[in-house]
């Protein structure tokens, strides 16, 4: 074998084992770029519908945030969301609040977790067979008319054209439905989603949806948070690209295998951190803390 051949095969190789990592670390100053996210998740759960941007610590971490619309009557069928704008992060913002996490772990727990179809006319041109969780869908709607108008008035007085949605658990799922249908409706913008504690919403043509409006995801799941394996796969549920698995404070890691979908083969990703029942710690997923950043009402 000639020394160019060898030396080739050896470049190929370290190819191989660079395709084979399954996680990376995340640099101390990507993780603290989310910290103004978490920030304003926490707010999705402390602003509770009020008209003016005023929710204590969660909210002066962002001051210079321009509120335009926020609504919502905090319950699961209805939580709080708002809407505007953030100067330093230039991105409109749509934020959607939760639930409490036993109760959010308890309706999506067991054998058949039922689907329905999306509403087409809400998802234009989007395929007959792709399904959510009915709850997830009946929450969305609710708010949907709202927050896209909120969303037009914003571009049309910011002339923002990046939009991110976000949100913890429930909050987390209406996010992703919003970066879907909030893409559909206003093709141009450029969408990204970062969620916290998010469970899955849909089956495989959802997170095909999902996937190919969303320029970028950040599913942002802490230690053995059970919410982020519910529903069950086994019901045909899964999650779109983009987890990042906080495996302590300060380690952040970016699962990249399986194109960033889910990685059930790594010990660090997810899945196999919170496969057995006696690992599930719901307390991973009531109080985070993301980067020191604890979110959940009792937190504002
Ligand atoms: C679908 O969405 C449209 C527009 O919001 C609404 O008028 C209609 O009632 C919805 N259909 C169903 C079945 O929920």
């Amino acid at each position: 074998m000639s020394a160019a051949i060898v030396a080739a095969a050896l470049a190929s190789c370290a190819g191989c084992f660079a395709l084979k990592r399954d996680t990376q670390p995340l640099s101390a100053e990507s993780i603290s770029g989310y910290e103004p996210y978490a920030q304003f998740a926490r707010a999705a759960h402390c602003l509770g519908g009020s008209q003016t941007w005023e929710c204590g610590d969660a909210c002066a971490a962002n001051k210079d945030f321009k509120l335009y619309a926020s609504g919502g009557d905090g319950t699961s069928d209805l939580p709080f969301y708002f809407v505007g704008y953030s100067p330093s992060l230039a991105s409109i913002i749509v934020a959607h609040g939760g639930m409490e996490a036993q109760d959010l772990a308890t309706a999506l727990q067991g054998p058949y977790i039922a689907q329905a179809p999306v509403n087409l006319t809400m998802f234009p041109g989007v395929d007959e067979d792709t399904m959510v969780y009915a709850g997830f869908r009946d929450a969305h709607s609710r708010s949907a008319d709202a927050v896209l108008a909120a969303v037009q008035e914003t571009i049309a007085t910011t002339g923002a054209a990046v939009l991110t949605t976000l949100g913890h658990g429930l909050g987390g799922a209406l996010a992703e439905m919003d970066a879907a249908y909030l893409r559909l409706n206003i093709p141009y913008i450029r969408m990204n989603t970062v969620t916290f504690g998010k469970p899955r919403v849909g089956n495989a043509a959802w997170v095909d949806l999902v996937d190919a409006n969303a320029d970028s995801n950040a599913r942002i799941n802490n230690m053995r948070d059970p919410i982020p394996v519910l529903p069950a796969q086994t019901s045909t549920y899964e999650h779109p690209t983009g987890e990042i698995h906080v495996v302590q404070e300060g380690m952040w890691l970016a699962c990249i295998a399986n194109n960033g979908r889910e990685d059930d083969e790594d010990a660090e990703c997810t899945i196999q951190s919170v496969r057995r029942m006696p690992d599930y710690l719901l307390i991973s997923h009531q109080t985070g803390p993301y980067n020191g950043i604890f979110i959940g009402s009792e937190y504002c």
